[in-house]
């Protein structure tokens, strides 16, 4: 009997010494799977950022992401096991953590870049690669492990607080952007989450509301975009969304998790929820969601009284800790990588002032309004010129060390600006964020721009050789935008353009317009008035500086649209069904709380944007893919040849005018009659030339494959190209095509799908 009592416990010994051996490593992922215990499996799915205790006191202590202040969540340490806690932080415009920590006279700013609408528009996936490899330097650097970037939801309304995270209204410009972020940040061993997954394009109740969208839409419009990053970059996560679709809860659907983003596409790395709300854990682990964030303790008691009583198979918990393990093994952390706190601030800073000018949008130029070569003395209006805004609010903000202004950029571009105007402004603009302070309300700059009368109007035309108007727009999380003053002008800013434009114009001097948003607004009844008109979106924290270099010409614009700009809002399919209700401004802090209604038809279909503006033939203010040059381009006759899954076309650009410039080209597919109703044209390739000298010319080739070519057959359940004679289009935007080429597919090319996320209302 002692015999036998001995042998066991040395058995016991041996086996707890070989249990706490095991300590995690690239290739013993199952080992330490089969050595965790329920509480560590149900720790490991549950984000850390919570107090808690293990059952031996060994294992963990919570709140593990205060090694970095200001990350927005991290991943539970077991100790244990060799398991370190990895930290994951906000994006996209940069990396947010908090600048200053106690009792640390370092500061840890980061750099603010431009916003997703931005980056976009310049249409350069190195671009963008290159922005994206900055920022994913700063996450290794400052110690962190993910981003929590890039946002790809669509722009199914310009109402959508968060559009300026977003890309565009078109999945292939997402999905192509999406990408090459994700490439750039990950190429510094670092991971990205794309984000929101899915069809999260309104923020009003995001956390309950029910898009219902047909199957089609979901996998032609609200699917595709994350469907091609997920294909081409391999993102470390996805981040389910805060809203259901078609009934439960994105971040609780199988359907979508696991069927559609494993199975169909072979997403491989780990879904994380999005961060507000107690959910159905059990529900959430069962559909794919591997990473509960932020966590609490009661998930963890939720995760494991789940499995004990038969409600969520171990199993299925087992495959989400597996591929946490399979993360973290990824991680700068875990490597023991040694960051400095000290990434290159001064190079990103000259990084993000020339990404910014490729993004910038010249709408309108009347008689070489720009660059301004001869202006020496500028006056400026609007307070947004003095209080530039380098990105939006919520988590997409950046914790940066400045802004550069519109004032700040324009001096230090040699230019003289009018202090007669200056200095109230500066006033004005102290007394505002005074008063916003008092009232602890935040402050928005259009909402409250000073009126300036006709007569200091007058005198500045006199006195100055142009005028530039600044006109701002804020916009963020958890709210969306109103249309009346904010889509539209105050009644402030119409008098501003209005008076400005007619005493400068009295005086033969002309006026340009600086859209200064992350989104689009209301530019018909106005846009006749200034003489140039340059959206120069939320630019990053070097705005003021990139601005100064478009309009002084030391830069060229060279972005185009990538969405609609209706003449109104009602022009919109969407609007019939987006819930725009909200209080005019002064908006209050806390406002975001109201909840309207808990269910969007996206009734509109696949008619988001350009697609349905073109087949209606409806007039817009300017046309996706739209975006002037400060020189031209011709486009050569194209060559279009069909390969063994697609076509591949040529095209050569020629620069045409007398100074640099690069064009953006725009390949359109126009299907034949017989399959499925499609819209008139739709976007499925594009280019951009590298910059091109006057008189110099660069051939674009452009591939497209059967599969990118084809709509999606809710009868078949089936991804169909049909047969038949097509049209492709190369177009300098959606509506100024300048050359066509045929192309004649003769079999029908079908990719079979699961017939998944049904809508649970008509539409
Ligand atoms: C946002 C996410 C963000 C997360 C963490 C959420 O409210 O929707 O985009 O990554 O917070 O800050």
């Amino acid at each position: 009997m002692k015999k036998i009592l001995i042998s066991t416990l040395l058995l016991m010994a041996s086996t707890c010494t070989l249990m706490a051996q095991v300590k995690l490593q690239a290739n013993n992922i199952d080992e330490v799977l089969k050595a965790m215990t329920l509480e560590e499996k149900a720790m490991l799915v549950i984000g850390g950022n919570r107090k808690i205790a293990s059952a031996d006191n060994s294992a963990m202590i919570g709140g593990q992401g205060k090694r970095v202040k200001g990350c927005a969540g991290n991943t539970q340490a077991i100790p244990r096991l060799g398991i370190p806690s990895t930290e994951l932080t906000d994006g996209p415009a940069g990396v947010r953590i908090d600048p200053r920590r106690n009792n640390d006279a370092n500061t840890y700013y980061c750099t603010g870049f431009p916003v997703g609408t931005a980056l976009s528009c310049s249409w350069n996936t190195q671009l963008v690669e290159e922005v994206g490899k900055c920022i994913g330097n700063e996450v290794l650097e400052y110690g962190c492990d993910v981003l929590l970037a890039p946002g790809m939801n669509i722009h199914r309304s310009p109402l959508c607080g968060r559009n300026f995270e977003y890309y565009s209204e078109d999945p292939l410009v997402t999905g192509k952007i999406g990408a090459a972020y994700v490439r750039g940040v990950q190429s510094q061993g670092v991971g990205t989450s794309v984000k929101h997954f899915a069809a999260n394009s309104q923020e009003t109740n995001r956390t309950n509301v029910d898009e219902v969208v047909s199957q089609r839409a979901l996998r032609e419009i609200y699917l595709k975009g994350f469907e091609i990053a997920v294909r081409e970059a391999a993102p470390w996560t996805v981040m389910s969304s805060y809203n259901r679709i078609n009934g439960p809860l994105t971040q609780e659907n199988r359907e979508l998790l696991t069927t559609i983003l494993r199975d169909e596409w072979g997403y491989g790395g780990i879904v994380m929820t999005d961060w507000i709300g107690l959910r159905n854990t059990a529900a959430q682990i069962h559909a794919g969601n591997d990473l509960m964030q932020p966590g609490n303790e009661a998930q963890i008691k939720d995760v494991i009284e789940k499995v004990k009583s038969g409600v969520l198979a171990e199993a299925d918990l087992d495959i989400c800790v597996k591929r946490i393990l399979e993360y973290l093994v990824k991680t700068p952390t875990f490597r023991g990588y040694e960051y400095s706190n000290k990434p290159d601030l001064k190079a990103h800073a000259d990084v993000t002032r020339h990404s910014a000018t490729e993004g910038m949008v010249l709408l309108k130029n009347e008689g070489q309004t720009l660059p301004m070569s001869d202006a020496k003395k500028v006056s400026v209006f609007g307070i947004t010129s003095y209080d530039f805004m380098a990105g939006g609010t919520g988590s997409g903000n950046v914790n940066k060390a400045y802004t550069i202004d519109m004032m700040q950029g324009l001096s230090g571009a040699g230019l003289t600006v009018n202090s007669k105007l200056a200095d109230p402004y500066k006033n004005y603009k102290a007394y505002q964020h005074s008063l916003c302070a008092a009232s602890n309300s935040d402050y928005w700059p259009w909402g409250n721009e000073m009126s300036v009368s006709r007569s200091i109007i007058d005198t500045q035309a006199k006195e100055s050789d142009i005028a530039i108007i600044t006109l701002g727009r804020q916009a963020g999380e958890g709210w969306d935008r109103d249309e009346a003053g904010d889509f539209t002008l105050t009644d402030v800013e119409r008098q501003l353009i209005t008076d400005v434009c007619n005493a400068f114009h009295i005086a033969n001097k002309r006026v340009v317009v600086v859209l200064n948003m992350g989104n689009v607004m209301e530019t018909a009844s106005w846009k006749s008035m200034p003489d140039a008109i340059l959206l120069a979106w939320q630019p990053g924290q070097e705005g003021g500086n990139s601005v100064a270099d478009v309009l002084t010409g030391k830069a060229y614009p060279s972005g185009k649209l990538t969405m609609t700009w209706p003449n109104n809002l009602i022009d919109l399919p969407s609007s019939a069904n987006f819930p725009n209700i909200r209080p005019a401004a002064p908006r209050q802090k806390g406002d975001n709380k109201k909840e309207f209604q808990d269910y969007t038809k996206h009734v509109e279909g696949i008619n988001v944007g350009y697609r349905y503006f073109t087949t209606a033939n409806k007039p817009v203010s300017y046309p996706f893919g739209f975006g002037l040059s400060y020189t031209t381009f011709s486009y050569s006759k194209p060559v279009v040849k069909a390969t063994k899954d697609g076509l591949t076309a040529s095209i050569t650009v020629t620069n045409t005018g007398k100074s640099v410039g690069k064009e953006i080209v725009e390949l359109y597919v126009s299907a034949p009659n017989g399959g499925l109703e499609k819209p008139a044209r739709e976007l499925k390739a594009f280019a951009k030339t590298k910059e091109l000298q006057p008189g110099q010319s660069e051939t674009l080739t452009m591939d497209v494959t059967l599969y990118e070519m084809a709509s999606y057959n809710e009868a078949t359940q089936a991804w169909e190209t049909a047969p038949g004679n097509y049209t492709i289009s190369f177009g300098a935007s959606v509506e100024d095509i300048r050359a066509t080429a045929p192309y004649t597919l003769s079999k029908q090319h079908t990719v079979k799908c699961h017939d998944v996320l049904k809508p649970d209302m008509e539409l």
